[in-house]
């Protein structure tokens, strides 16, 4: 298996950051990824569609490009198909394919970056639907051991932009496959989001199908949200904060147009993007780092900026919104 030195990074994360692997090396199967981390006495760092990180620094590490393909139907039967797919497919490729061959459940998540054996991490979630609505369970080498695991959804731990891979599993797994399971009739469409709604509404589409709504996630995303292979970024920096309902309530006195989703009788969800909008940093731009025009939850890479200085600018957002509204913003990126 080849293993490169010095490789740029820049065409493996989307805020196309250049970087450098010490070492890099690619796994197209669970056979060679075994050999190879049988093999290999370097740190690793494993590297999914890298749409959700930051490099501030060069990388001295085996950087392992996780690139095995496949989908495979396990069962379908009774309005379902249960389908295995490989950690390296590309994320919105998958939910395409999907789409054509009729299976719901995950058009609300088309047009999300990054890839299939990444998306349980931070169990992905746009409009309404999570990951976790739809999953059955994922497959990963346990990296000392090189012992195969099934992590059913229980296993996983899943929560709002949580799971076990980002907490007690961080740095333990590389996950191969992702199994999950779709419907081929009656799908449970999700329709709620306003945005969906409106966008439905204006395409004079009544009874939506799940392509109807995979077309109206992707031109509500393209109008809000930067295109990665134009513009260098991660998607939401940020993960909108979740606050007691006592801080809520003191909150919402001070600010009462703010936009809010209750999570719990105990908590609520106020959007990161209103309140970086609100401290005043939309749309700004410091040098090639800058916030998105149209959603300030995303930072974006005009060009030439570097992790360091995108990361300078998050700590600033950090500040002046703690500062303003007493309300921490922790990043979604993993920053290395
Ligand atoms: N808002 C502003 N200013 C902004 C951005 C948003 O005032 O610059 C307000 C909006 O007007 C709206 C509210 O904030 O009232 C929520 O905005 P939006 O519907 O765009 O959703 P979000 O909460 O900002 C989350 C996810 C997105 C996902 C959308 C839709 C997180 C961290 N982000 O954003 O996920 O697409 O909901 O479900 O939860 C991603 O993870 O990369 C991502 C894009």
């Amino acid at each position: 298996m080849l293993i490169e030195e010095h490789k740029s990074l820049k065409p493996f994360n989307t805020f196309g950051i250049d970087c450098n692997a010490r070492y890099f090396a690619s796994v197209a199967s669970v056979t060679e990824l075994k050999e190879l981390l049988a093999q290999n006495t370097h740190p690793l760092f494993v590297l999914g569609g890298g749409s959700n990180l930051l490099l501030t620094q060069d990388v001295d590490a085996l950087v392992l490009h996780i690139d095995m393909k496949g989908i495979t139907v396990l069962s379908e039967n009774n309005g379902q198909v249960t389908l295995e797919v490989s950690a390296g497919e590309n994320w919105h490729e998958f939910v395409l394919h999907c789409i054509d061959k009729g299976y719901g459940g995950i058009e609300n998540l088309s047009l999300i970056p990054g890839n299939v054996g990444t998306a349980p991490i931070q169990n992905i979630g746009a409009y309404g639907v999570e990951l976790k609505d739809v999953f059955v369970n994922c497959k990963a080498i346990e990296i000392d051991t090189l012992k195969e695991y099934t992590f059913n959804k229980e296993a996983c731990q899943f929560g709002y932009r949580d799971s076990l891979f980002k907490n007690e599993g961080k740095g333990k797994y590389i996950i191969t496959s992702v199994t999950l399971q779709l419907t081929t009739n009656e799908h449970k469409l999700s329709t709620s989001y306003g945005a969906i709604k409106d966008r439905l509404a204006a395409n004079r589409v009544t009874e939506p199908t799940i392509k109807n709504i995979s077309d109206a996630v992707i031109a509500i995303r393209r109008s809000k949200l930067p295109d990665p292979a134009e513009i260098g970024n991660s998607g939401s920096f940020f993960k909108n904060p979740v606050i007691s309902t006592e801080d809520f309530h003191k909150f919402r006195l001070s600010h009462p147009n703010a936009p809010f989703y209750e999570v719990s009788p105990t908590e609520f969800k106020i959007p990161a993007g209103w309140l970086i909008e609100q401290a005043g940093f939309k749309g700004q731009r410091f040098g090639d780092a800058g916030v998105h025009k149209n959603q300030a939850l995303v930072l974006v890479n005009h060009g030439d900026a570097s992790g360091t200085e995108l990361w300078e600018l998050a700590l600033r957002i950090q500040k002046k919104v703690k500062e303003d509204f007493r309300i921490y913003i922790e990043p979604e990126v993993n920053v290395i």
